[in-house]
């Protein structure tokens, strides 16, 4: 199966892109939901929910692993794929959400771009130093949105404080410059209120979530790594799991995903950090 992983309910809306170019594949998805939101959290422990998170889903049998969560890929993944693999699991592959977001925003020529995205990704500057690389004639400018992920969980879109306080941030964002012309919703949380941000910036600024962006890459990843390929099964399964009350993650994930599912409760090796 391959493997996604995020803090709670926001990797499933980059899941539901794959899973629809991607169907023939089996997934297994790990919602960290007892310990959401890891935006707000220091790098360190980032780090250890994440390889927690990861090692569980390798001990599923895992062989690729999608870290569907910006601030997992932020803090974690490096280490991840530099340190974690390399001694314990040399076999098998992780790859995040970031740099197919700063592939698409360098291939797309946009000239400044705006990043919304948690605290931790913002601190990281991580999007500031990829871009410097992929497309150094594009100006960053960042803006955290701390409040966005918890009204998200608590299945709030339709909230008039949520349009507020979207408003608040954008008119952040473009107070550090008023001619942004592509705003990447780059938390997978926030794709749930996508069109809210849409309402608010009336089609003056095009607004991309990172779903679309990283289906497509992972499609052409699998292409150029038929390795990794002939190792995924390929029976269109789709099995879920939450590390809190799974009720609720049902009944979230259903709006989230767009279809109901049926997820299990499991335990990480450490709940506590
Ligand atoms: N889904 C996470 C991300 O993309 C944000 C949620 C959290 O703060 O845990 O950054």
């Amino acid at each position: 199966m391959i493997g996604f992983f995020d803090s709670g309910f926001g990797g499933l809306t980059v899941l539901r892109s794959v899973v629809d170019l991607l169907p023939e594949y089996d997934y297994l998805y790990l919602g960290d939901n007892a310990r959401v939101p890891y935006g707000t959290r220091s790098q360190n422990v980032v780090y250890e929910f994440t390889r927690q998170a990861v090692d569980y889903l390798f001990k599923q049998q895992c062989p690729l692993i999608i870290i569907a969560c910006n601030t997992s890929s932020a803090r974690a993944l490096r280490k991840i794929q530099q340190e974690f693999l390399p001694e314990t699991y040399p076999d098998r592959r992780v790859l995040g959400v970031i740099r197919p977001a700063a592939e698409e925003l360098a291939e797309r020529n946009c000239r400044k771009v705006g990043i919304l995205a948690t605290e931790g990704v913002v601190a990281s500057n991580i999007y500031v130093e990829e871009l410097m690389n992929l497309g150094p004639s594009i100006k960053v400018f960042q803006q955290a949105c701390p409040l966005l992920v918890p009204i998200i969980e608590a299945g709030e879109k339709e909230w008039e404080g949520t349009d507020m306080i979207i408003g608040k941030y954008l008119s952040q964002l473009f107070g550090q410059d008023g001619e942004i012309d592509t705003i990447l919703l780059a938390c997978t949380h926030y794709p749930i209120v996508h069109e809210n941000f849409e309402r608010a910036v009336s089609g003056k600024t095009i607004v991309l979530d990172q779903g679309p962006i990283v289906a497509r890459k992972l499609k052409d990843y699998l292409k150029r790594h038929p390795e990794v390929d002939d190792r995924l099964t390929k029976k269109g399964t789709k099995f879920f799991l939450t590390t809190d009350i799974s009720d609720k993650f049902d009944h979230l994930a259903r709006i989230f995903y767009g279809e109901s599912i049926h997820s299990k409760l499991i335990t990480l090796e450490s709940l506590c950090f």
